[in-house]
Order: structure tokens, then C-alpha cells, then sequence
């Protein structure tokens, strides 16, 4: 036997790791193409644009071969006797036909177009997300209202998205006039009346079905017919909040990627009940305001967080087997080119909020594996959350 550098057992080491963290993640793409949810060129574009990835999931799997990550799948099938390492029917059926996955980009549709005139944007919350988002809106031209709670929050959003603005004028992308207007169009309120002319209002608050859907009741007694409503929720029934309004055909999801301003990913999100013109116009604002548009339908987890946040629940569970998580962020950059390791990105969305997502998604799916890892739960109970909370998986200053 050839003995192994250092060199060489590293690689070794980080090839592995990439491996049983992104087998499982090719796998479960498929699953979701074979039943339907999604199509082809959707599910990998969501992964690309909402995640940063250099690669669709179906597209790496037609590089690889299907037949080697089939057969890759099987043995730790055999190892494991984990459903979610049982290689999909479809990819069997790939690598036994020679079949490739992944569609084409999409240029086969005519372009969405606006049928509903959308000049001012209506954001409510004041959080992360619904900041990146008035950003978005604005940068693009549209007039924004913003509505909190505080008056001292939203001026910490306006604050914030100046920041942003100053930071792209020191590095030479945009100038003072282009920061002027582009606070100009935002307005904020804390009084939902304020809303009562927005063509589209996207809300951005707490991840909780009362308080959403108590806004919702709201939105439908202020805003004016034909408005769209949209939730940004990334778990919630969104025809649950469609119902408690008298006009389901009006209400639609815009799943939004953090940082919203960066992330190129929209999912768009209907339900039933949702207008075709009120999909197409979203589909069409998407693109006018840079953004990427996928369709999907109203189950928990959508395409992007049901085929990323079991991948980084499983690189819980491998830390929690003894492999340093500093190293698994390394072999995830390094093998498998993620922008960011799974602990750094748990870090950035937040503990909580991806407990609270792959409990959901265990509800849903019913998957044994899916169960939260126990030191998931562990860090979001020692109040560890990440970034926010400057300790989580990671420390920082
Ligand atoms: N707001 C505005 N702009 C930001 C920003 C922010 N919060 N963070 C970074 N940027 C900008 C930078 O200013 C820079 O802009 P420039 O190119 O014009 O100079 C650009 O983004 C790149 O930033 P950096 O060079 O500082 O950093 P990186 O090259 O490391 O890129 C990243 C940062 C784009 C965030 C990259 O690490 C990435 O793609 N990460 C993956 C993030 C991800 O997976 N998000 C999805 C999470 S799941 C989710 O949101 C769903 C929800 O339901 C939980």
C-alpha cells in the first residue's frame, strides 16, 4: 500500500465529508423533481440564486454521472438503512437509461408581463428581511412605504439601507444622487393606513400564523381592490392567510433569500386560490427589480429550505459524530464550492429560525431523519442563535 501524505489524507478527509452532506441533498433534489413539486431548471435555480451555489443539484448530478452518485447512494444505503440515502427511483432509473436531470434555462416561456400596475410597495416589519426587501424595491424605482411597530425601528431600517448605499458609493458602484433618490422613495408609518395605496404590500413579520394572519384580516379591510398581498413567510400556510381575506385570489408568497439584497432568488409562491395575473405580475416585478423567479406550490420548506436545512441538520449531526465543524465548513467551500460552510450560514440565518424551519419540515415530510439535531436544539435553548446573539456554532466579536 502507497503510504498517503498529509496532503493527500486531507483531501481525502474533506472529499468524504463533502460527500455524505451532499449525496443525500442530490438525492432529496431528485425526489422533488420525480414527484412533481418543482421543475428541473426551477429546482436548480433556486439552489444557484437563492443559495449562491455554483451548481443546480440536477445539474451536478448529470456531471457526475447519475450512475456514480446512484451507486454512491447505495452504499451508504447499505450502511445506513436511512430512506433519505435510498437512491430515488428516478435517478435508478437515470443511471440505468443514461438519462440527464436538469432542464434548460428557462427561455422556452414568454416573459412574464405586469398585469396589474405596481408603482408604490407597501413593506411591513422592520426585521432583516423586510429591510433587504424595501432596499430592493427602492433601488429599483418603486415608491416604498415601510410600517413598524416603532418609530425608532424604522428609522433603523432607513438608517441601515443609507449604510448599504454608502458602503457601494466607497466602492466606486453607485453615487450620492443615486442615494438620495433612492431614500426619497421610502416613506415609513406606524399606522397600517398608511397602506391604503400600495399596489403590492409585502409582509415581513414574525413567523407566526396568529399574528400573520391577524394582519392579513387587516390588510383586507385597508388596502385598496386589486392590491396584491404577499407574505414572505418561508413556513407558514400561506392559504391559511389567503382565507381569512375576502380576496384569495389576491394573496400570493414571495419567499425572499437573506441577504435579500444580494440573493437573486424569488419563490413565488401560490396557492389555489391565487389569480394566474397576480402570479405573472409578481413573476414579472421579480425581474424588473434583478431578481429570479421559481414557482412553487404551498408545502412547507418551498424548494430552497426543504433541500437545504436537512443538508445543514445532517452537518449537525456529523459534528455531533466527532468531526470538527470548522473542518466540515472547510470541506463544504473547498469540495463542493458553497459560498459559505453550514455552520457559518447557521450562523447567519439564525439558530432559531432553522430549528423552527426543520421542525416544520419534519411535521410535514414525516421523515425520521429530518428530526432536528439534538445540538440544534441545544444551542437555539442556551440562547446561542448565531450572528445575532454574537456566539452560535461559531464565536464572533
Ligand atoms: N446587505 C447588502 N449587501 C450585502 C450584504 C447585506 N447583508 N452582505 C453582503 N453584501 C454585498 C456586499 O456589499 C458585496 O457587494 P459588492 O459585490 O457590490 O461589493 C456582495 O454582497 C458580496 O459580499 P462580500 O464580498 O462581502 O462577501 P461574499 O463574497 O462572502 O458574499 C454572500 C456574501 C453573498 C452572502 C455569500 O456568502 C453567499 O452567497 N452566501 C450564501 C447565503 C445563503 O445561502 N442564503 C440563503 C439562506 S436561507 C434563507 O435565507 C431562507 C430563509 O427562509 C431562512
Amino acid at each position: 500500500m502507497t503510504a498517503l501524505t498529509n496532503d493527500q489524507t486531507a483531501t481525502g478527509a474533506e472529499e468524504q465529508i463533502s460527500a455524505t452532506l451532499v449525496n443525500p441533498y442530490l438525492n432529496h433534489a431528485v425526489r422533488m423533481l420525480e414527484a412533481g413539486y418543482a421543475t428541473a431548471t426551477d429546482i436548480d435555480h433556486a439552489m444557484r440564486f437563492g443559495c449562491g451555489y455554483p451548481k443546480g443539484p440536477l445539474m451536478v448530478i448529470d456531471e457526475l454521472g447519475a450512475a456514480t452518485v446512484r451507486d454512491a447512494l447505495a452504499a451508504r444505503f447499505a450502511e445506513t438503512g436511512d430512506h433519505l440515502h435510498q437512491p430515488a427511483d428516478l435517478l435508478e432509473k437515470a443511471a440505468a437509461e443514461g438519462l440527464t436531470l436538469a432542464g434548460g434555462e428557462a427561455g422556452d416561456h414568454a416573459a412574464p408581463q405586469v398585469r396589474r400596475p405596481v408603482a408604490t410597495v407597501g413593506v411591513v416589519g422592520t426585521g432583516t428581511m423586510a429591510s433587504g426587501i424595501v432596499q430592493v424595491f427602492a433601488q429599483s424605482g418603486y415608491d416604498v412605504v415601510v410600517v413598524g411597530r416603532a418609530q425608532e425601528k424604522l428609522d433603523a431600517v432607513v438608517t441601515g439601507i443609507a449604510r448599504s448605499l454608502e458602503r457601494a458609493i466607497a466602492k466606486g458602484r453607485s453615487d450620492e444622487a443615486t442615494k438620495q433618490a433612492v431614500l426619497g422613495r421610502i416613506t415609513t408609518a406606524t399606522g397600517r393606513e398608511a397602506l391604503a395605496a400600495a399596489d403590492l404590500v409585502v409582509e415581513a413579520i414574525a413567523e407566526d400564523l396568529a399574528i400573520k394572519a391577524e394582519l392579513f384580516t387587516d390588510l383586507d379591510r385597508i388596502c385598496k381592490p386589486g392590491a396584491i398581498l404577499a407574505t414572505t413567510t418561508s413556513s407558514m400556510p400561506i392559504t391559511e392567510l389567503a382565507t381569512v381575506t375576502g380576496r384569495p385570489q389576491d394573496v400570493i408568497g414571495m419567499h425572499f433569500f437573506n441577504p435579500a439584497p444580494v440573493m437573486k432568488l424569488v419563490e413565488v409562491v401560490t396557492t389555489e386560490h391565487t389569480a394566474d395575473h397576480v402570479d405573472e405580475t409578481v413573476k414579472a416585478l421579480c425581474a424588473k427589480t434583478g431578481k429570479v423567479a421559481v414557482s412553487c406550490g404551498d408545502r412547507s420548506g418551498f424548494i430552497v429550505n426543504a433541500l437545504l436545512f436537512p443538508y445543514l441538520n445532517d452537518a449537525v449531526r456529523l459534528a455531533e459524530s466527532g468531526v470538527d465543524l470548522t473542518a466540515i465548513d472547510a470541506a463544504i467551500k473547498e469540495r463542493a464550492g458553497f459560498p459559505m460552510g453550514p455552520f457559518e450560514l447557521l450562523d447567519v440565518v439564525g439558530n432559531d429560525v432553522s430549528l423552527a424551519i426543520q421542525q416544520e419540515l419534519h411535521r410535514e415530510f414525516g421523515e425520521p431523519g429530518f428530526k432536528p439535531a439534538a445540538t440544534l436544539e441545544a444551542k437555539v435553548a442556551a440562547g446561542e442563535l448565531g450572528r445575532k446573539t454574537g456566539r452560535g456554532f461559531h464565536t464572533y466579536a
